[in-house]
């Protein structure tokens, strides 16, 4: 279907998202044609800017986006001629009269809404009541949608208002990850892997999202959410979701997010005893990282000096299904760890008896999933060590996907924009999955308050903190570094 006419509108048009993310994404759609032919972008924002000054601040906050790309002088000057600018408050509907008339008639619109989550309401309300929004329309919602499950529920009923359900796109960028994709094509398109997909063949799965950076210049914003809510509840959950669901009956975007759905809901809730044992909540302090001295979280721009907030979490979950009955699920994320990495470790069983008396002991078959930065699939196994007698090591089969395929990877709002602009909402979150998301994530935020305790120190540029290899160690395992 050709695409129709379209008006994207940033609310936060301004903003470090906008310009470091969106703009960047757009203009990329728009080089490989991917933008419908008449594309309009209006940015939206309380800085009072003009179209010309508004060109000017997104030209020169791109300058390390055109430096990185090269950028065609050519197609970038056609972009910028796409952009437009509005200056509103978003909360005063007195003053929407001018984006109502910067926006065409009989076009769709997109409304991307990267401001804070508190006035989505007031957004939609005022968007409606301005005649902007139909059928037609989708809006996206940024995260953190919510920083728990009532305030995510609150967000949803005031978007639900005025979208429907298949109108609304909650964007976990996370989905919109080559890599990320590729794991569903892992499972569901090859037939080898499925058969020991479960337990008791799988003896426990490991999800690690590490990041060397720190809080930078975020801590307004970071002090009052901190890595549970920042990165568990919504990208590792997303990954675990992939790992641990059942075939979708097809890509739409329901069967998908059915199965998905599923996943959150079977997660083991976390009592207080659990959330003691089975969670650590860790904070960085001064240390090094890729040999640069760094200052801990609380010397950090912007945050107060005692501040509990954690910037590391490692902790143990269950899928409480037929599947996945009694596998361990490790998840780990952290700013300023040791490297920027993020993989995912699928552990198999041992074989069940040694035939091999001198050998030592089998080290588990493991499917090691590289997300980033490197592209990779390594499948370790045993294999006999050259000589007389019978010792075995461990060896991997090993797929570099950035060379097996050699063409450009989108960036992942890109990817994300351009199944807005189509329509697709596979890679998206649900109502109803944002939801369970919330409702597994809020006992463990909860518990953290009642048990009261600091979060323990960890070096930058570690692995975070000794407890988080000590919960693995407990139980017989360890960190896949
Ligand atoms: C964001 C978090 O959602 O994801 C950031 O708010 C984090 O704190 C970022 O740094 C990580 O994304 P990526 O794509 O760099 O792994």
């Amino acid at each position: 279907e050709p695409l129709q006419p379209l008006d994207m509108i940033i609310f936060g048009g301004g903003g470090d998202l906008a310009v470091r993310k969106l703009l960047p994404a757009l203009y990329m759609a728009h080089l490989h044609g991917n933008l419908p032919p008449s594309t309009r972008i209006i940015a939206v924002g309380r800085h009072v800017y003009d179209r010309a000054s508004y060109i000017e601040f997104v030209q020169e906050r791109s300058q390390s986006f055109i430096e990185a790309k090269n950028l065609e002088a050519k197609a970038w000057q056609e972009f910028l001629g796409l952009l437009h600018y509005v200056a509103l408050d978003a909360t005063n509907g007195a003053t929407y009269a001018d984006l109502a008339r910067a926006s065409r008639q009989g076009v769709e619109r997109v409304f991307y809404l990267a401001t804070a989550p508190t006035i989505f309401m007031n957004i939609c309300e005022n968007l409606a009541a301005s005649g902007l929004v139909d059928q037609h329309s989708r809006v996206v919602l940024e995260k953190p949608l919510g920083h728990d499950l009532e305030s995510a529920r609150e967000i949803n009923l005031a978007v639900g208002k005025y979208f429907n359900e298949s109108q609304i796109y909650r964007i976990d960028h996370y989905l919109g990850k080559e890599t990320v994709q590729n794991l569903m094509v892992l499972r569901f398109g090859n037939g080898i892997l499925e058969p020991l997909w479960r337990a008791p063949n799988i003896r426990s799965v490991q999800i690690t999202v590490a990041e060397t950076v720190g809080v930078g210049s975020r801590a307004g914003f970071y002090d009052g959410t901190g890595a549970l809510r920042d990165m568990v509840q919504n990208h590792l959950l997303q990954l675990l979701c992939i790992i641990a669901m059942e075939p979708p009956v097809s890509l739409d975007p329901d069967a998908v997010r059915d199965e998905k759905l599923k996943v959150l809901r079977s997660l083991r809730r976390m009592r207080l005893g659990d959330i003691a044992r089975d969670t650590v909540r860790g904070q960085y302090s001064t240390g090094a990282v890729n040999g640069e001295a760094v200052k801990a979280y609380r010397d950090e721009a912007d945050v107060p000096a005692d501040s509990r907030t954690e910037t590391f979490v490692a902790l143990r979950t269950y899928v409480d299904t037929w599947r996945w009955a009694n596998v361990p699920f490790f998840l780990r994320t952290g700013k300023r760890m040791q490297k920027r990495m993020s993989q995912i470790v699928i552990e198999f069983a041992n074989p069940p008896f040694s035939i091999f008396p001198d050998a030592p002991r089998t080290t588990a078959n493991r499917l090691v999933i590289h997300l980033q930065p490197e592209e990779s699939i390594q499948l370790q196994l045993m294999a006999k060590q050259p000589g007389s007698g019978m010792q075995m090591l461990p060896v991997s089969l090993n797929l570099d996907l950035q060379s097996a395929f050699s063409q450009r990877r989108a960036e992942a709002y890109e990817r994300l924009l351009i199944d807005v602009v189509r329509g697709r909402l596979t890679h998206f979150m649900r109502r109803d999955e944002l939801e369970a998301a919330w409702s597994w994530a809020d006992p463990i935020l909860e518990g953290w308050q009642e048990l009261a305790e600091r979060p323990l120190p960890y070096t930058a540029g570690s692995w975070g903190p000794d407890a988080s290899a000590a919960l693995l160690a407990r139980e017989g395992f360890n960190w896949i570094e």
